[in-house]
């Protein structure tokens, strides 16, 4: 089995906020992340006003890779990855996120950190904005509910393409862009450094917030392909596949619903232009948008290079009883449980085929060169007495992805450039705050609240790993 092509990516991914902590070193500004407190599965992260003593903020320190990078390197080389994502922290590079001139000593980090993965022959993979945006914009602009917004994004777009024109190739321009269509407090405010006021019609701020955010990626796209002609910009989306629950055609057109109003913000990042469906929802619903002709323009001339995605599980949803035939998909009510597979510790479903499903969708509908840039297991794991952590649940559902995914590249014929699963090095989880929802091949010694030497161990999925990596994907074997 296997067959992928000769200098596949083989990596693993992170983000800045969830690994580097220095939150305040090197002039860095605040981000949203140094706002959001430790949740659980049951408890949601706060969201406090300022950086309040009385919490505890698990952003601010988190894997300390910020100090730790050169060792942490080292165990990367080890391991044989040929790329490394991650985020650059826009508030380490514009501390407010509306400076005219960057902060040198937030690019110099950059520059050393991507000169020793370079040396050991580990590409970097950079995503422009995970998650976090200057808490600045937040408070002074309402974060990507105003316009301005789009000028600072591409202002740093081009600072940090020019500095890194020689050492980057791989860009992606919104983590997970779609994520904030699930209309929850915690994705809207990561997605877009928005805190919706009480009254305030949430789907129409998402809306607004993710066409300028549109129209900021497709206006990187282009300064970039000026700047290196060789850059490959891609989208990043959140790819969960919504099956119907039942083969009832209102079931069926259901998911057909619900993957358009997942799936469209990579339509315009792709294709250049809204789906119909959308400008006539958004025109019904009476929405006040700010889409301007020149708008459009720009979203057709910056179109992405591939279709970088992250995938974790599927989702199954259900029509309700005497449905209208306008109605809303809304996530949080409309998904049921698939009975058919099982689910991880945080009600995640593991669905390993879902991953051919996904990329065979993505492949038909745009026609792009994919890019899986996240992956994994959130599990807990334990420590023993000699250092070592035997996760062969992580093991066989790494194991079951790969195969799906060389399933999809050798029998369907997907393009398919890399894959980086996530937080290969145990760092904060994005939506619980946790360390201990852990996804790494490499143990980082740290609880919930805080505590830990930061030590780092190799766990059981590393050795699997490396020799998976080895064999280019020939040998998933588990003996
Ligand atoms: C993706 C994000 O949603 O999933 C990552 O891009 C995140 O930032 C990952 O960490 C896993 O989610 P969580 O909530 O388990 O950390």
């Amino acid at each position: 089995m296997a067959k992928l092509k000769k200098g596949f990516l083989w990596g693993g991914a992170v983000a800045a906020h969830q690994m580097e902590g220095g939150w305040d070193l090197g002039g860095k500004g605040i981000s949203i992340a140094d706002i959001m407190t430790a949740g659980t599965n049951d408890q949601a992260r706060q969201i406090t006003a300022n950086i309040d003593q009385n919490h505890y903020y698990p952003n601010h320190e988190a894997i300390d890779f910020y100090h730790r990078y050169p060792e942490d390197v080292q165990l990367f080389a080890d391991l044989g990855i040929n790329a490394f994502r991650t985020s650059i922290a826009w508030s380490r590079v514009f501390p407010n996120g509306d400076e005219a001139e960057p902060n040198e000593a937030g690019l110099a980090f950059y520059d050393d950190l991507f000169d020793a993965l370079l040396k050991k022959g580990i590409e970097p993979v950079v995503t422009l904005s995970h998650f976090e945006i200057p808490y600045h914009l937040v408070t002074k602009y309402g974060g990507w509910r105003n316009r301005k917004l789009i000028g600072f994004f591409v202002n740093f777009a081009r600072v940090v393409f020019n500095r890194y024109k020689d050492k980057v190739r791989y860009w992606m321009t919104f983590n997970e862009i779609n994520n904030q269509s699930a209309l929850n407090d915690g994705s809207i405010l990561t997605n877009s450094g928005i805190i919706t006021a009480t009254g305030e019609n949430k789907e129409e701020a998402m809306y607004q917030a993710a066409h300028y955010e549109l129209v900021a990626s497709a206006l990187a796209v282009q300064i970039g392909h000026q700047i290196n002609p060789n850059f490959q910009i891609g989208a990043m989306i959140a790819m969960v596949p919504l099956y119907p629950a039942t083969s009832d055609p209102k079931d069926v057109f259901k998911s057909q619903r619900a993957m358009q109003a997942r799936y469209w913000f990579a339509d315009v990042q792709a294709k250049g232009k809204y789906p119909n469906w959308l400008t006539k929802y958004q025109k019904d619903s009476n929405f006040h948008l700010d889409i301007t002709l020149s708008d459009l323009d720009v979203l057709l001339a910056g179109t992405v290079d591939y279709i970088g995605f992250s995938y974790y599980m599927s989702m199954t949803v259900k029509s309700k009883k005497d449905e209208p035939i306008n109605f809303k998909y809304e996530e949080q009510k409309d998904i049921v449980r698939n009975p058919t597979i099982p689910e991880s510790e945080w009600g995640w479903q593991i669905d390993s085929r879902g991953l051919r499903f996904a990329m065979n969708w993505l492949n038909d509908r745009y026609g792009l060169p994919l890019f899986i840039v996240e992956n994994g297991l959130g599990a807990v794991d334990q420590l023993d007495d000699q250092h070592r952590v035997h996760d062969n649940y992580r093991i066989n559902y790494l194991k079951d992805h790969i195969h799906q995914m060389e399933i999809a590249v050798d029998f369907d014929g997907v393009d398919l450039i890399g894959y980086t699963p996530w937080g290969f090095i145990d760092l904060v989880s994005a939506g619980t705050g946790q360390m201990s929802k852990r996804y790494g091949m490499i143990y980082v010694d740290k609880d919930d609240a805080g505590h830990g030497t930061l030590k780092r161990y190799k766990k059981d999925s590393y050795f699997w790993y490396q020799k998976v990596i080895a064999s280019n994907g020939e040998d998933l074997s588990t003996d």
